[in-house]
């Protein structure tokens, strides 16, 4: 069995070796935690924004969506909390140098004892089988039990450290953990200093400390700034929603696993304005709402699961993660956010402006509360990557990689073969391509036997393989592969759209979010 980091090894050569991903500026040695997309993987990348964006936007008659500018006036980010706020605690160890985020050591050493837990709880199934209660045994368990101990006296801890911002603290229980830095080995650590995580550039052809702005952080600040305007514009009756998608920029310290955790990453993100009181309504809809989206998918529902804050952002009166089962563990894939009335307030406060709904249900002006539901895109791709790499022993003892994707996010849908590169087979099956390209991402592969073509196709994600032979050119039928079960069938050309759309619609994915 293959450990999790020769996994994830893995999926990182795979990614790269078939078109996904590739390191930024990679002949100049790369740029760290910053990538680029292949020719598969923006196709891959497309589809997924485009789910999010369908059942998010066009779904939802009382949902706009909008596209704002990267580059917002400077004030915008001192109303909203993030040149005063917005910072991770950095520790470095004094022998190796290397500088490390204080909360994910803590998180990470709590991670470890929550481990040796689950490893007492699984030898106790094995040993009583089909009459073990779990729950019973965690409560009364005596090494369960001192463990648990151990995890909530650390985390009450560095709750309070945190809400009282008190690094020292941060330090101490780095300390008292006995945690030591992964490379060098040694318990000799600094200080823990704050550190902002905006990248700032300036506007105009004078540098001068008036002319710094910044590139976003996030998205959501440009939604807030055009709140009004797309209210009036929209003639948007609260509750409603604001969403968009695009690129958000932080100079992240701990700049390690891959797309994970990137310096220039993309947000799929939503404000919903609700009537102040009902944020807490709202925010349980969107947690439901959210992860039934990320089921539709069929990743599996045991590799998700909620994870509430334990220190509440500065904006925030309730906020939770959306955590994915990544190959280095559970890991937040999505924030859902109760972030009261801060943000509208803050942009009325600085900029002078109104920034108030007038509710003619209650005949009453007021700032609207916002839950916002915000996503990572690039984390969404490594959560649906990381899960469809296979490694299939088949009936004959062979293997096969394959790239089990939801069809309905794969690249390519569909890949036709001529048999033989004469006797006119290529000729029908580029007639093929002509027909199906107009309603989907289709490939030609004339290259190789068409065993190899298979494999190259499973490995790229491709849903269906569609070989033309000389009983085509005879009888206009076709075989069809199927990528997961490998299943073949014979079936008219006729016929093909139609087999392929019913596999592949986002119509028939969907509807799985709304059961
Ligand atoms: N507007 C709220 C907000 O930005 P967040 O929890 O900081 O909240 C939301 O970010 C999502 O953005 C995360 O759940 C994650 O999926 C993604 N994200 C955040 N930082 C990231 C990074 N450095 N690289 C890749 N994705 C990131």
């Amino acid at each position: 069995m293959a450990n999790q980091e020769d996994i994830f090894k893995n999926i990182i050569s795979h990614s790269k070796e078939y078109g996904f991903i590739f390191q930024s500026s990679e002949i100049y040695d790369g740029l760290s935690a910053v990538y680029d997309y292949g020719q598969m993987g923006v196709e891959l990348k497309k589809n997924l924004r485009e789910y999010w964006w369908k059942a998010m936007v066009q779904m939802h008659e009382n949902i706009a969506g909008i596209d704002a500018a990267i580059f917002m006036h400077p004030t915008t980010w001192k109303a909203s909390g993030h040149i005063d706020a917005f910072n991770d605690p950095l520790i470095d160890n004094k022998d190796s140098k290397k500088r490390y985020r204080a909360d994910v050591l803590i998180e990470e050493h709590v991670a470890k004892i929550e481990a040796k837990i689950q490893k007492e709880v699984d030898k106790a199934k094995e040993r009583f089988g089909e009459s073990f209660n779990e729950e019973t045994f965690r409560d009364t368990n005596g090494r369960v039990l001192e463990n648990q101990a151990k995890i909530d006296s650390i985390l009450s801890r560095f709750k309070e450290a945190l809400e009282k911002n008190n690094l020292e603290e941060v330090r101490q229980i780095i300390i008292d953990c006995e945690i030591v830095c992964p490379v060098s080995g040694s318990k000799n650590w600094t200080e823990v200093r704050q550190f902002n995580l905006m990248f700032s550039t300036s506007m105009g052809a004078v540098s001068e400390e008036s002319n710094v702005i910044y590139l976003r952080p996030e998205t959501a600040q440009g939604i807030f700034v055009n709140f009004l305007n797309v209210q009036k514009s929209g003639r948007m009756k609260i509750p409603f929603g604001i969403a968009q998608t695009g690129k958000a920029f932080r100079n992240e310290i701990v700049a390690r696993q891959f797309i994970f955790r990137m310096r220039e990453f993309e947000q799929m993100e939503m404000q919903y304005f609700v009537r102040p009181g009902t944020e807490m309504e709202w925010y349980n809809y969107w947690k439901a709402a959210r992860m039934k989206w990320h089921n539709s998918l069929g990743l599996g529902a045991s590799n998700y699961r909620f994870h509430d804050h334990l220190k509440l952002a500065h904006y925030a009166n309730a906020a939770c993660d959306i955590e994915f089962n990544f190959p280095f563990g559970f890991k937040e894939l999505e924030g859902i956010h109760s972030r009261t009335d801060f943000d509208l307030k803050a942009h009325e406060k600085f900029s002078g402006k109104k920034l108030q709904y007038f509710d003619t249900e209650t005949n009453a002006n007021y700032t609207p509360y916002v839950v916002e539901t915000s996503v990572g895109l690039d984390r969404m791709f490594l959560a649906v990557f990381s899960n469809s790499l296979k490694e299939e022993t088949l009936e004959d003892g062979s293997t096969r990689i394959v790239l089990q994707l939801p069809s309905v996010l794969a690249p390519t849908k569909a890949a036709v073969f001529p048999l033989v590169k004469k006797d006119g087979l290529p000729e029908i099956a580029q007639q093929i391509i002509e027909d199906l390209k107009w309603d989907f991402n289709v490939a030609y592969d004339e290259k190789d036997a068409v065993g190899r073509r298979y494999r190259r196709q499973d490995a790229l994600g491709t849903p269906f393989c569609i070989t033309v032979d000389h009983q085509t050119a005879e009888d206009q039928t076709v075989t069809i592969r199927h990528r997961d079960s490998m299943k073949q069938d014979r079936v008219k050309i006729s016929e093909l759209k139609n087999i392929i759309e019913t596999e592949v619609s986002m119509k028939n994915w969907l509807l799985k979010a709304k059961n």
